[in-house]
């Protein structure tokens, strides 16, 4: 039987560090200037999220959300031993694309070389922080049937452009950093149903769709945008906005449903899993997670200290980081729960 496994993993993060301490001086440009902008510290940001710093681009205007991707894709590939020529299929979770349209996956096969290929699809899923899960549900399927064959799937975000740097918008800023990751994913012959992707599952609630949003237009406006972007008086379509308790409330019902259920369908146990890979969204959100549905804590990876919230890319950067100094190895089964803005949320269980 034809299943689904990981051939490669890779990720990327930004050179820049961005403590608590700098965020309330901060302007637009990410310039640190002396005066307070935002009326926030340390003490709150790390009580409220566990978060002490995140990673942010350089402010050329150089780097795009697809530039992440590239780097986090040519690790993944490295790691798999698998030539960029081969892929067939590109799968790019973003809330933050380069461009309205066309999608950043192109634009990721453009820069990788092989956008002369015809036979690579690509696709964009907007599924904000579960992405990953719904993505790694669309590679197994594509795998399975046979579709596709070396498949890349992202996750990549540049929050820290489209984040308001005042104590206005202090609420969603302090939580994103910026990051990718990428994963390689082929069929391999298996008769072991615990190989390789074992489980997917996706879930969405349309009516939590206002609780945590970014707009930037409205189409069915004339004209469409209708602000000025340096008026601050009227320039809040442009920010993220979010009911930060509804959201709080609804991401550990939503990981503890769908952590208990993936476990459920598939008769395992948490002594079957070697890692929870819990989306990285808040610290205490995945405390609550982990306390109720008492999984055991040494079992949590975690990486919002560092990297804050990267949405689209915790699950794989949070796995590569702790590859990375030495926890997570080769064989070793994951349960990854995911929640986001739609309402989405989803998981799912591979081994590495
Ligand atoms: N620094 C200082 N004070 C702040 C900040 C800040 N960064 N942000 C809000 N406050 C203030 C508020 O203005 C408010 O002040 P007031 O009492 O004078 O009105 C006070 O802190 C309490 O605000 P609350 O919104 O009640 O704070 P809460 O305890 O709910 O914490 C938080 C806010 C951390 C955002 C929380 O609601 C949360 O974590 N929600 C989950 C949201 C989340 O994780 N979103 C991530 C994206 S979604 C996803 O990835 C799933």
């Amino acid at each position: 039987m034809i299943r689904t496994q990981v051939l490669g993993l890779g990720s990327y993060v930004p050179e820049r560090v961005v403590k608590n301490e700098e965020i309330p001086f901060l302007d637009d440009k990410h310039v640190r200037g002396d005066v307070v902008r935002t009326e926030t510290d340390d003490a709150w940001i790390y009580k409220r999220t566990g978060i002490r710093e995140r990673r942010y681009v350089p402010n050329d205007g150089n780097t795009a959300t697809s530039d992440l991707a590239l780097e986090a894709s040519k690790r993944a590939l490295a790691d798999a031993g698998v030539d960029a020529g081969e892929i067939d299929c590109i799968i790019l979770g973003t809330l933050s694309p380069d461009f309205h349209f066309p999608g950043t996956a192109v634009l990721v096969q453009k820069k990788l070389g092989i956008a002369e290929k015809t036979n690579c699809a690509c696709f964009d899923i907007r599924q904000q922080c579960s992405a990953f899960v719904y993505g790694l549900q669309m590679a197994d399927a594509f795998v399975r049937t046979g579709m596709y064959k070396r498949i890349l799937l992202i996750g990549a975000e540049l929050h820290s452009h489209s984040l308001d740097f005042s104590t206005r918008g202090r609420d969603v800023m302090v939580l994103f950093g910026d990051g990718a990751g990428a994963m390689v994913l082929g069929p391999s012959e298996s008769d072991d149903p615990r190989s390789g992707v074992m489980y997917t599952a996706a879930h969405a609630d349309g009516t939590g769709a206002l609780d945590l949003y970014l707009k930037i237009f409205e189409i069915n406006k004339l004209p469409y945008i209708d602000y000025n972007p340096t008026d601050r008086e009227t320039n809040q379509l442009m920010y993220p906005h979010m009911d930060g308790k509804r959201v709080f409330l609804h991401a550990v019902r939503g990981m503890v449903m769908a952590s208990q259920a993936a476990l459920a369908k598939t008769g395992l146990s948490w002594d079957d899993i070697t890692w929870f890979v819990p989306h990285q969204a808040n610290l205490r959100i995945n405390e609550k997670v982990v306390e109720v549905a008492k999984i055991p804590p040494e079992k949590v990876l975690n990486t919002i200290e560092w990297y804050g919230n990267t949405t689209a890319a915790t699950v794989p950067l949070t796995i590569d980081y702790w590859r990375q100094q030495g926890k997570v190895k080769r064989g070793d089964r994951i349960l990854a729960a995911v929640f986001g803005s739609g309402f989405t949320w989803g998981a799912s269980i591979f081994t590495l």
